[in-house]
């Protein structure tokens, strides 16, 4: 029977990927976003997955809806890949506190959300899989990147706590670090790069793969580093 896997941020550039893989591997995907619907290739090429768009990942009542949509069209959910979240560079001097709020919301109420609404479903399955995308400045901050730092630790410590929760649900929960993603829009934004160095999200996506496998099984808790040659 074919397993069904949730991505969060799913129209996004690593959300797309994740996707691409699971659905390679022979996964029923649903991808999720807030966005009303990705760029029209993505329609296409995920065309007998599901595609739900306008979903405030943040809200608890529009998360649990979506994923029981998933549920109901695949017949189950077995992984939760959360990848929704954002990014701002500013000092505390220059930046708004606002920005504290709003990558909180981002990043770590996102996961939150998306992890608890998830834990009826995966554990009526009897086993499941969660895997998080924190990042590497969740373990030293850069300079301009206190607030996103912030978020992304604490989605390192909402992995390793819901780890030891879920031990005996036969659930694993482990965290991406990745470093910069080669993404279209970080090539835009840091045009005398060398983006060699960048690790490809095509390459994020098979380590999260390798996770939800059943080759994985005892492994929670963990904060893996993906980083290409950065
Ligand atoms: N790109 C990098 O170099 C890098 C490095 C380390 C970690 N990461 C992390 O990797 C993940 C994916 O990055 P990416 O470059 O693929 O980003 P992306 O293209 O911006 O994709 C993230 C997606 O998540 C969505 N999202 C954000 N908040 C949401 C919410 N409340 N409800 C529903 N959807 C929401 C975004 O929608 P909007 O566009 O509307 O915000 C976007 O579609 C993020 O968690 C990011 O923090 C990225």
């Amino acid at each position: 029977m074919s397993r069904t896997v949730i991505v969060t941020g799913g129209f996004g550039s690593l959300g797309v990927a994740v996707g691409r893989a699971f659905a390679q591997a022979g996964w029923q995907v649903a991808l999720v976003d807030r966005a009303p619907q990705p760029q029209p290739a993505v329609c296409d090429e995920f065309s007998g997955h599901l595609l739900l768009g306008n979903v405030n990942l943040a809200d608890l009542t529009e998360t649990s809806n979506a994923f029981s949509q998933v549920d109901h069209r695949f017949g189950g959910v077995d992984a939760l890949i959360n990848v929704a979240g954002g990014f701002r560079w500013e000092t505390l001097d220059d930046g708004d506190l606002a920005t504290w709020d709003l990558l909180y919301q981002m990043n770590l109420r996102t996961a939150a959300t998306c992890c608890k609404v998830a834990l009826a479903h995966l554990k009526s399955r009897g086993a499941g899989r969660i895997v998080n995308i924190a990042a590497g400045a969740a373990i030293k901050a850069p300079l301009g990147m206190g607030a996103y730092a912030a978020s992304k630790a604490g989605v390192m410590r909402l992995t390793e706590a819901l780890a030891e929760e879920l031990k005996d649900h036969l659930i694993t929960v482990n965290a991406i670090l990745p470093s910069i993603i080669d993404t279209p829009q970080n090539r835009a934004e840091m045009v005398d790069a060398d983006f060699t160095r960048w690790v490809q999200p095509s390459q994020i996506a098979e380590v999260i793969l390798f996770l939800a496998s059943n080759a994985a099984s005892s492994i929670t808790g963990a904060s893996i580093p993906v980083n290409g040659r950065i």
